[in-house]
C-alpha cells in the first residue's frame, strides 16, 4: 500500500474530516494566520481557544456596572449612558470565529469553558451563530471545597452540559478531566445529558513555588509522550462501552505519528495536537500526517478507519480482568535503573 492513498478520513460529532488529527485549543488555533497555516498543514478540523465563563461574566458586571453608573449621571437624560470602550470580549471572540471559519476550509469547533449554568450559556447559540460546526464544552474545575460531595459536583457539571447542549443546536463535545471518581457512570451520564462525543482528558497545570518570595508561580509546561498513556487507557476502556455514534478525541501528549496510531487503535475517532504544534509550528500537522500514513501503510491498513477500536475489541474481551491486571502487570515490569525501555 502507498502511504498516500491510506485513507484517512473519520466521522467526528457527525462531521467527516479528512483526518483524524486536529488542532486542539491555543493561541494558534485563535490566530487567522496559523489557522490557514494549520488547515493547509492538513489538519482535520481545529478547535478555537476558549471563550471563559469568567471572563465573558466580568464583562457583563463591569457593563452593569457602567451603565448603572451612567444612569445615575441624570436621571432626566434616560438615554445618556457613558461609552463602554470597543467591543466585548465575547463580542470579539464571535468575530474572530467568523474570520476564521471563512479563512480555512475545516470544520471549526468553538470552545466555551465553564463550571456553572447561567446567562453566559447564551453563547452556545451565539458562537453557532456564528459559524462554528460543533461546539467543545471544557468543564474544568478543581474540587477544593469540602462542603460538596462527588455528587453535587456532578450534578453541578451534568446541568450545565444539558443547558449547552439545548442551546447549541450543533452537536457538543465535552472536554472532561480524569479526576471524576467513577469516570464510567460518569460518561454515561454526560452522553444522556445530550453530548455527541467526550474529548479526554484535559490537562491540569500545576503552581509551583518561588521559594525565595514564597509566591505562586504559574507556569505553562508542554506535555510530553507520556501523558498519552491517560487518554489511551480511557478511550480503550470507554469505547466499547458506549455507542459508535458517540465520538471520542484523545488530547494530551500526541507528538507523533504512531502517537496518533495508538489513538485510534483503542478507539478515538479524532487525535488532538497541542504541545507538538506550539514547540514545531503548523507545518508540523503535515509531518505528523506523513508518519501516520506510513505506520498504516506499513501495517497494511487502508484506511485509519480499519484500524479504529482494534485494541479497544481485545479489552472489551478481557473485560473487567483488564484493568487489575495491567496494573499488577506494570508493577511486575520493573527490571531496573538503566535496563532501558521494555518496548
Ligand atoms: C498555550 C496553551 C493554551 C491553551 N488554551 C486552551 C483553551 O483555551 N481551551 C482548552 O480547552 N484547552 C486549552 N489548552 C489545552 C490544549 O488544548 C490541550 O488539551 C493540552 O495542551 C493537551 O494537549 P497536548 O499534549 O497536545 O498539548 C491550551 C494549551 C496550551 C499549551
Amino acid at each position: 500500500m502507498n502511504p498516500s492513498d491510506v485513507d484517512l478520513s473519520t466521522t467526528y460529532l457527525g462531521l467527516t474530516l479528512r483526518s483524524p488529527l486536529v488542532a486542539s485549543p491555543s493561541p494558534l488555533t485563535g490566530d487567522v494566520d496559523s489557522a490557514r497555516r494549520l488547515a493547509a498543514a492538513g489538519v482535520g478540523a481545529l478547535v478555537l481557544p476558549s471563550l471563559f465563563e469568567e471572563e465573558i461574566v466580568a464583562e457583563e458586571l463591569s457593563l452593569t456596572a457602567a451603565l448603572e453608573a451612567g444612569a445615575g449621571v441624570n436621571p432626566e437624560a434616560t438615554n445618556y449612558f457613558p461609552p463602554v470602550e470597543g467591543a466585548t470580549l465575547a463580542d470579539r471572540y464571535l468575530a474572530n470565529l467568523e474570520r476564521i471559519k471563512s479563512a480555512v476550509d475545516v470544520p471549526v469547533i468553538a470552545s466555551l469553558n465553564a463550571t456553572s449554568v447561567g446567562a453566559w450559556s447564551r453563547y452556545a447559540e451565539l458562537v453557532v451563530r456564528a459559524g462554528a460546526d460543533a461546539v467543545e464544552l471544557n468543564v474544568y474545575r478543581v474540587a477544593a471545597n469540602p462542603q460538596f460531595a462527588a455528587a453535587d459536583i456532578e450534578t453541578a457539571d451534568l446541568e450545565l452540559i444539558s443547558d449547552v447542549c439545548a442551546k447549541a443546536k450543533v452537536p457538543v463535545a465535552v472536554k472532561l478531566s480524569p479526576y471524576y471518581s467513577s469516570m464510567a457512570h460518569f460518561v454515561h451520564q454526560v452522553i444522556r445529558a445530550g453530548a455527541s462525543g467526550l474529548v479526554l482528558f484535559n490537562r491540569f497545570y500545576q503552581p509551583d513555588i518561588d521559594l525565595e518570595t514564597m509566591d505562586v508561580e504559574c507556569r505553562l509546561e508542554l506535555s510530553t509522550r507520556v501523558e498519552l498513556g491517560l487518554p489511551l487507557r480511557w478511550i480503550a476502556m470507554l469505547r466499547p462501552q458506549i455507542p459508535d455514534s458517540v465520538s471520542l478525541a484523545a488530547t494530551s501528549g500526541v507528538h507523533a505519528g504512531k502517537d496518533a496510531a495508538k489513538a485510534l487503535a483503542v478507539g478515538a475517532n479524532a487525535v488532538m495536537m497541542t504541545s507538538e504544534l506550539l514547540r514545531l509550528g503548523p507545518e508540523r500537522v503535515a509531518g505528523v500526517e506523513t508518519e501516520l500514513r506510513s505506520w498504516l501503510a506499513e501495517h497494511e491498513y487502508d484506511s485509519a478507519a480499519q484500524l479504529r477500536g482494534s485494541v479497544s475489541r481485545v479489552t472489551a474481551e478481557a473485560g473487567e480482568a483488564f484493568e487489575r491486571a495491567n496494573y499488577m502487570a506494570t508493577l511486575r515490569s520493573w527490571v531496573g535503573v538503566g535496563a532501558g525501555p521494555r518496548r
